[in-house]
């Protein structure tokens, strides 16, 4: 290939007025992006396919919950505590995807996220490595298996912004960084991830797209990573505003040169590139690498043997039935239950009131981060009650109180008068999708606008209220979270939500879903994670001079890993297998559950650790397995739970990775505050 097929490799560029068609024709552009239109595409690739060199492009689009069927948001389904679910919808959105000649999508998104503030926490797994690379791992797998290729996003560190300011600099420590961000790209790469995209902003004071660090010498010399990297939104032409490249050109060649091998939308590389390799600035085989890995990506995904469509869809077609029984599992399966104040599940004919515009709108259950989803395709919230309350006798009605940005409190009255003629009011309330996803950071994690003005007029009635919260993270309730007779976190619950609600709330399934973040009291005590490091000053009881706030409780409201079920599981007795393990043994953790409630339910046994004593600090907690067990009522199950010796290390100061000897005391339970201690085991690590 010339060098100017090569540079045309590096080149992605998106959908839009200024898409020029003739560069496919003379090889300069190496993929495209944001194309919905099955012909159009393939009309691309045909062209691309005569082109000089006849390299077939990469089409990509961020499908990350789903195309046109829409499963819940990731960090939803990551309350699920069940990877192989994120997998299928992931096949299922991917199958979508490649039938319309799309081959690679921008995601799974695996930033951890800490920082509820962050709105774009709702696009990845949460707070926790395990639980995130778990989820990286499984949706990798069933995006490839559906026929696109993956890129594992942000990396790195992301989530780590300040303040939970998107696009604001991160700064993290290596062992953090090792230890608690990279998990799960590693655990996507070792699945097979294709690509990698380079964030936008700012690690320990050096851009994510410009940093060498990251993406040569962890991803590259380290892990033996011989995927692409692409750029995330311009983001070259962005290192000339974060002030470490003073034009295109140099903006250009330090991305290059750090790792970035394709360039999302910028044109800087087609711009730049071939002058800078003329000026000796940049040397020809930085170029030839960066295509060469692009091409092997290309051919890895198959696309060279990929005959021409025959037959194309118009568009992405409508959900089927089993697209929607895949997503309608994914969202009952995501939905945490908070607090039940015995009302459910709901039991006997009832006037059940919903109050909320989200009730009615399917745009409102997609949630942010869509595809080509249509909200027509959506079962609302009242759709799918009242088709399931029929069946009990009970009535579903509903008024909105106010608009989904929830404005004016002219339809209060309203509201209120329909809640007193009810005998249970569902108020459904939360997150416009305006206030959340990428570029929805909020300072204030209460419910926006006047919906907690609603809530208290409604819970002023008297009348049982649930409140069903569709939002992208944990929502700051104060006092009325008392008064509240049920609390349901319903999270973004896609094209199913409806009718996935009515199954939880008429107990046809009971809630198995846990948090996979911490949820605060209040946005003042953020960032707040089940995973404190140990402190020389733990909090007492009475004395102001150990680790405490002076006006509020360092508790959270609900702890990561909790979630209620409709039954009563008990957990005994936990107990650790061998006092001492070395290399080659593991931690291991019997326990019984037993279904000891009414119905048919769902737990997950969580395992923690703690490391008594090492070098450094280490956090009280730290998950390191968990199961979730299905039983019916009565049944009971021993669960082992296994933790190999490697996985109880961690990255030191110089950046090694190592286990200590020493003692480590093991935890198990149903949520990270629950679980209690079942023993401790000795590292040996002699030679
Ligand atoms: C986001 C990426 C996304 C890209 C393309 C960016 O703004 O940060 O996550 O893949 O846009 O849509």
């Amino acid at each position: 290939m010339t060098l100017a097929e090569r540079i045309g490799q590096l080149n992605l560029v998106p959908n839009g007025p200024a898409f020029d068609r003739s560069a496919v024709e003379h090889g300069a552009i190496g993929g495209i992006m944001g194309f919905a239109s099955p012909r159009e595409i393939a009309g691309l690739q045909a062209v691309a396919r005569r082109a000089p060199g006849g390299v077939p492009l990469l089409v990509g689009l961020d499908v990350l919950h789903g195309l046109r069927t829409m499963a819940p948001l990731p960090l939803g389904e990551a309350a699920s505590f069940d990877p192989d679910l994120a997998r299928e919808t992931a096949r299922m959105a991917a199958r979508e995807a490649a039938a319309l000649g799309m081959n690679w999508t921008f995601a799974p998104m695996v930033d951890i996220a800490r920082d509820p503030r962050w709105g774009r926490m709702v696009e990845g797994a949460g707070e926790d490595p395990l639980l995130g690379s778990l989820f990286a791992e499984s949706r990798v797998r069933g995006f490839r298996e559906g026929g696109l290729a993956v890129t594992l996003k942000h990396f790195a560190g992301y989530g780590a912004a300040s303040g939970g300011r998107d696009y604001d600099l991160a700064e993290i420590a290596p062992g953090t960084l090792h230890d608690l961000y990279l998990p799960p790209f590693r655990a996507g790469i070792e699945a097979g991830a294709e690509s990698v995209m380079s964030a936008f902003h700012a690690l320990n004071g050096v851009p994510a797209t410009a940093s060498s660090l990251l993406l040569t010498d962890v991803l590259r010399r380290r892990w033996g990573y011989d995927g692409f990297v692409v750029s995330d939104w311009q983001a070259i032409p962005q290192l000339i505003d974060h002030g470490v490249a003073a034009g295109e050109a140099e903006a250009a060649r330090k991305a290059l040169l750090a790792g970035v091998d394709l360039d999302m939308a910028s044109d800087l590389y087609a711009r730049h590139l071939a002058s800078e390799v003329a000026a000796g600035r940049i040397p020809e085989a930085a170029v030839t690498e960066a295509a060469r890995r692009v091409l092997r990506a290309k051919l890895r995904m198959g696309l060279f043997d990929r005959p021409p469509p025959d037959a194309l869809p118009e568009s992405a077609p409508a959900p089927t039935a089993d697209t929607r029984a895949i997503v309608r599992r994914a969202a009952r399966d995501s939905m945490v239950l908070l607090r039940n104040e015995g009302v459910l599940p709901l039991a006997g004919p009832r006037r059940i009131v919903l109050v909320g515009e989200m009730a009615t709108s399917g745009r409102a259950l997609a949630g942010p981060h869509g595809a080509l989803e249509r909200w027509e395709d959506t079962v609302t919230i009242l759709a799918g009650l009242q088709a399931r309350a029929a069946r009990d006798g009970a009535t579903v009605a509903a008024v909105a109180g106010c608009a989904l940005v929830c404005d004016s409190d002219a339809g209060f009255a309203a509201a209120e008068t329909a809640a007193r003629d009810a005998d249970l009011v569902v108020a459904v309330l939360g997150e416009p999708v305006e206030l959340t996803g990428e570029g929805g950071s909020r300072a204030s994690l209460a419910l926006p606008d006047r919906q907690s003005a609603l809530l208290d007029r409604l819970l002023a009635t008297g009348k049982p209220v649930i409140l069903v919260l569709v939002a992208s993270r944990p929502i700051e309730l104060g006092p009325a979270l008392d008064r509240l007779a049920g609390l349901l976190m319903a999270w973004f619950p896609g094209t199913e939500g409806g009718n996935a609600l009515a199954d939880i709330l008429f107990g046809d399934e009971s809630p198995s879903a846990k948090l996979p973040v911490t949820w605060p009291r209040t946005v003042g005590q953020v960032p707040l994670t089940y995973d404190t490091p140990s402190s020389g000053r733990p909090f007492e009881t009475g004395n102001r001079f150990t680790l405490r706030y002076a006006d509020q409780s360092l508790e959270p409201l609900f702890p990561f890993g909790f979630g209620l079920t409709y039954s009563r599981f008990d957990l005994t007795p936990g107990m650790v297998g061998a006092s001492r393990i070395a290399r080659d043994g593991a931690l291991e953790v019997r326990a019984t559950l037993t279904n000891a409630g009414p119905r048919a339910a769902r737990e997950v046994v969580q395992l923690y650790i703690r490391q008594r004593r090492a070098r450094v600090v280490r956090p009280l907690r730290q998950l390191k397995a968990f199961e979730k067990v299905a039983l019916g009522p009565g049944e009971s199950r021993e669960v082992v739970l296994r933790v190999p010796f490697a996985a109880l290390g961690y990255t030191r100061e110089d950046g090694t990775y190592a286990v200590e000897p020493g003692p480590v005391e093991a935890f198990l339970g149903t949520s990270s505050a629950a679980a209690r201690p079942v023993g401790t085991v000795e590292l040996v690590t002699g030679r």
